[in-house]
């Protein structure tokens, strides 16, 4: 098998052309789909008409999967590999809880000492224009940096969190958020990170992100504020239009990405992800 990609921007990302992911293929076959994988950051499928099953089985290509403990809210009822992102109402017509997931720039489950590898997103239904998904390459921010900046960052810690979506917490609330929390203790994550298979380093924060470990907030903020926006610049960054049936994976370890609200929200947005266990990572402070 030759892979027929097309680049999806300079930044990064590319689509895997006339492919349907759930033909059985061998390790080599498959090898030439992780290359691309670790060599773009993000792969893009489309048309994929597959099952939950198919999903999750190929998902499992990839890796361990992830039965999302740490959001047992928002997996799957039937199929705790998947996790939920919709704003398709509750059977009891309460609106659901994942409809504003993702809204903040982060990297998956960074706020567990499991991070994940990469997250396979599936497309069911979009609306007709927005609900776009924003990707940012963590080896540019880093690699556009100043020598000083980068020798100010090694060997720096930040406190991730989780259920700090602001806007969700506003309107699906409070108790949501501190269930996350009492799950998922704040966790410190190297700002620099080596990717464990291509070498390389990336940046590694987001929006979840509070604080340096060991510095107070207000010391930090400037510096955490300064390189997320770096880091997001228009030229680190793909922004995805998603399509019916399109299947998108990122790697977690050199992406950040933002679900955006761009959209009317009468309108239905039905996504469902699944997630690659990834190597451990970081340490749980006492309090952040
Ligand atoms: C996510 O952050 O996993 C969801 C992204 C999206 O819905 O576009």
């Amino acid at each position: 098998m030759t892979l027929k990609l097309r680049r999806l921007s300079h930044a990064l990302g590319a689509e895997v052309c006339d492919i349907d992911v759930t033909r059985p293929r061998s390790e080599a076959e498959f090898g030439e789909i992780y290359r691309a994988f670790l060599a773009h950051g993000i792969l893009l499928f489309r048309n994929q008409d597959i099952t939950r099953e198919q999903h999750i089985e190929f998902s499992r290509r990839f890796g361990e999967l992830d039965r999302h403990d740490a959001l047992p809210r928002d997996r799957h009822p039937q199929y705790p590999e998947i996790l939920l992102v919709t704003n398709e109402p509750n059977a009891d017509g309460t609106p659901s809880d994942t409809r504003y997931t993702g809204r903040q720039w982060h990297s998956d489950m960074s706020f567990t000492t499991s991070p994940s590898l990469g997250s396979l997103l599936r497309c069911f239904t979009i609306p007709e224009v927005g609900g776009d998904t924003l990707f940012a390459s963590m080896y540019l921010a880093y690699d556009t940096l100043s020598d000083g900046m980068k020798q100010l960052l090694a060997g720096l810690h930040c406190i991730h969190l989780a259920g700090t979506r602001k806007i969700a917490n506003a309107t699906t609330g409070i108790p949501r958020a501190e269930e996350q929390r009492r799950i998922n203790p704040p966790v410190a994550q190297p700002v620099v990170r080596v990717h464990p298979e291509t070498g390389r380093k990336a940046l590694y924060l987001g929006e979840k992100v509070k604080c340096f470990d060991g510095m107070t907030d207000e010391e930090s903020r400037p510096f955490i504020d300064y390189l997320n926006r770096h880091a997001t610049r228009p030229e680190f960054v793909y922004r995805h239009q998603w399509r019916a049936n399109d299947i998108l994976i990122w790697d977690n370890r050199c992406t950040m990405h933002q679900a955006l609200g761009d959209f009317d929200e009468t309108e239905r947005r039905h996504m469902e992800r699944t997630t690659v266990l990834g190597t451990p990572s970081g340490y749980v402070v006492a309090s952040a």
